[in-house]
C-alpha cells in the first residue's frame, strides 16, 4: 500500500501575525514524525508570513484559488500568486466554500484542474450533511462530489482527498473510526471502479471533521485513513500529537 500520511492543518479565517508566529514555533519545535507530509492551509493574507517562520519539510496551502490566472475577479486569488508567495498546496472544496459561499461540484472540479494544472497540489475537500447522512445519502453525496472532481482530474499524482463529514466539523462530534473507515473504504472501491486500481491504491485519503490529540490515534489506525485535515486543533500545539498519531 504504502501511501504517505498526510496532515493537514486548516487554519480557516483564525490568526494574526502575533498568533501565526507563536504556532509556528510550537510547529517548528516539534518533534514531527519524518514520514509524515505535513501541510498548514494558512489565510492567503499570511501565507508569505508562515512561510518565513517554518522549516521546509511544513508545507503551506492557501485554502481557496480561482480557475484563472488572472482578470476581472474581485476578491480572488489565482493558484500562480500563492505560489508566488509560498504556498505549494491549496485546499478546495471545502465544506464551508460549499455550504457558505455557494460553490457547485462543478465550480470546485474545475478549481481542482486548474490549481493543479498551475503546479499546485491539491487537498479536495468531500463530505456529506447530517440530513444526508440521517437520509442514507453518505455514499451518494460523497460519490457524486468526486465523480464532479474525477471529470477534470486526470493526473492524482497531486491530489488528496479530504472527506469532511459536514456533522463532524466544529462541532466535536467526530466520526467513530468505524463510521470514517466506512466511509473511507467504500471511495477507495470507487476509485479502483471508476479511476483504476492503482489510483485507488495510491492516493490519500484524509478524514476531517474534530480530530483531537484524544482520537487521532484510533482514526489513523485505520487501513483507509491515510491522515487528517483539522480544522480547531491545527491552532493549538496538540496539532503536533496528531502530526505523530502512527508514532
Ligand atoms: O478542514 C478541516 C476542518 O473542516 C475540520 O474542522 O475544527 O472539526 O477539526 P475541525
Amino acid at each position: 500500500m504504502g501511501r504517505k500520511f498526510c496532515v493537514g492543518g486548516n487554519w480557516k479565517m483564525n490568526g494574526s501575525k502575533a498568533s501565526i508566529t507563536d504556532l509556528c514555533k510550537v510547529l517548528t519545535a516539534g518533534p514531527l514524525d519524518p514520514n509524515v507530509e505535513i501541510v498548514v492551509g494558512c489565510p492567503a493574507v499570511y501565507i508569505s508570513f508562515a512561510r518565513s517562520l517554518l522549516p521546509e519539510s511544513i508545507r503551506v496551502a492557501g485554502q481557496n484559488a480561482y480557475k484563472a490566472k488572472s482578470g476581472a475577479f474581485t476578491g480572488e486569488m489565482a493558484p500562480s500568486m500563492l505560489l508566488d508567495v509560498g504556498a505549494d498546496w491549496v485546499i478546495i472544496g471545502h465544506s464551508e466554500r460549499r455550504q457558505i459561499f455557494g460553490e457547485s461540484d462543478e465550480l470546485i472540479a474545475e478549481k481542482v484542474a486548474f490549481a493543479l494544472a498551475e503546479g499546485m497540489k491539491v487537498i479536495a475537500c468531500i463530505g456529506e450533511t447530517l440530513q444526508e447522512r440521517e437520509a442514507g445519502q453518505t455514499e451518494a453525496v460523497c460519490f457524486r462530489q468526486t465523480k464532479a472532481i474525477a471529470a477534470t482530474v486526470k493526473d492524482w499524482t497531486n491530489v488528496v482527498i479530504a472527506y469532511e463529514p459536514v456533522w463532524a466539523i466544529g462541532t466535536g462530534k467526530t466520526a467513530t473510526p468505524a463510521q470514517a473507515q466506512e466511509v473511507h473504504a467504500a471511495l477507495r472501491k470507487w476509485f479502483t471502479e471508476n479511476v483504476s486500481p492503482e489510483v485507488s491504491d495510491a492516493i490519500r485519503i484524509q478524514y476531517g471533521g474534530s480530530v483531537t490529540a484524544a482520537n487521532c490515534r484510533e482514526l489513523g489506525s485505520q487501513p483507509d485513513i491515510d491522515g487528517f485535515l483539522v480544522g480547531g486543533a491545527s491552532l493549538k500545539p496538540e496539532f503536533v500529537q496528531i502530526v505523530n498519531a502512527k508514532q
